[in-house]
C-alpha cells in the first residue's frame, strides 16, 4: 500500500501529454494500480489519473461506493482504465460543479458531454467498453483530460463560476444557466 502525494496545479508534470502503455500485466501495472487506489481513497477522490501521482502514463482509475467529496452521486464500479479514449454519443452537454485533487479546495462549473462511449484496456490488455451518462461520463472525461495535460480549470464555463468549495454559492450555476438560456 502506498499513498502518494498528489501533484498539484502549477507543477509542469500536470501539463504534459502522457505516454501510451505498451507493456501489460500485473508485473508492470499492479503497483501503479495499488498506488492509484490507495491515493484516491486517502484523498476521498472519485477518480485519479496517473500523472497526478507523477506517473506520466495513460492510466486512470475511478469509481466508488460512497464518495465523501461527491456525497450525492450514485456508486460507480471501480475501474482501472489504460490507454483510454471516449466519444460523445450525442452533442448534448450538461453543466455541473467539478473539483480535482490537484486543485485542492476549489470547485468550478464545467460543461461535459452528457453521454459517452469509452474504451480502454484493463491491466491484462483486455478491452473495456462502456456507454455511460451523467456523473460517470463527466468523471471519465475529466480523468482522460489529465492524460493530455488538461485541467478542468481550462474548461470553466465562466471564470466567476469558480472558487473555494467552502464559500462558493452553488446556486450561482443555476442562475447562470437560466440567464444564458442553458439547461441541464
Ligand atoms: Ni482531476
Amino acid at each position: 500500500m502506498a499513498i502518494r502525494t498528489v501533484v498539484v496545479c502549477g507543477d509542469p508534470r500536470l501539463r504534459e501529454r502522457c505516454e501510451e502503455v505498451i507493456t501489460f500485466g500485473a508485473d508492470a501495472l499492479a503497483e501503479i494500480q495499488q498506488d492509484l487506489m490507495d491515493s484516491q481513497q486517502h484523498y476521498d477522490g472519485a477518480g485519479i489519473a496517473a500523472p497526478q501521482l507523477g506517473i506520466q502514463k495513460r492510466i486512470i482509475y475511478f469509481g466508488f461506493q460512497n464518495c465523501k467529496r461527491y456525497p450525492n452521486r450514485a456508486p460507480i464500479e471501480t475501474t482501472l482504465l489504460i490507454n483510454p479514449s471516449y466519444e460523445p454519443l450525442a452533442d448534448e452537454v450538461d453543466y455541473a460543479w467539478e473539483g480535482c485533487l490537484s486543485v485542492p479546495k476549489m470547485r468550478g462549473a464545467v460543461a461535459r458531454y452528457k453521454a459517452i462511449r469509452y474504451t480502454g484496456c484493463d491491466m491484462n490488455g483486455d478491452q473495456i467498453e462502456r456507454e455511460v451518462e451523467g456523473f460517470h461520463a463527466r468523471l471519465v472525461q475529466h480523468e482522460i483530460d489529465h492524460l493530455d495535460g488538461i485541467l478542468y480549470i481550462d474548461r470553466l464555463l465562466d471564470t466567476q463560476l469558480f472558487g473555494f468549495e467552502d464559500v462558493l454559492d452553488y446556486a450561482s450555476l443555476d442562475r447562470y444557466l437560466l440567464e444564458n438560456g442553458l439547461n441541464n
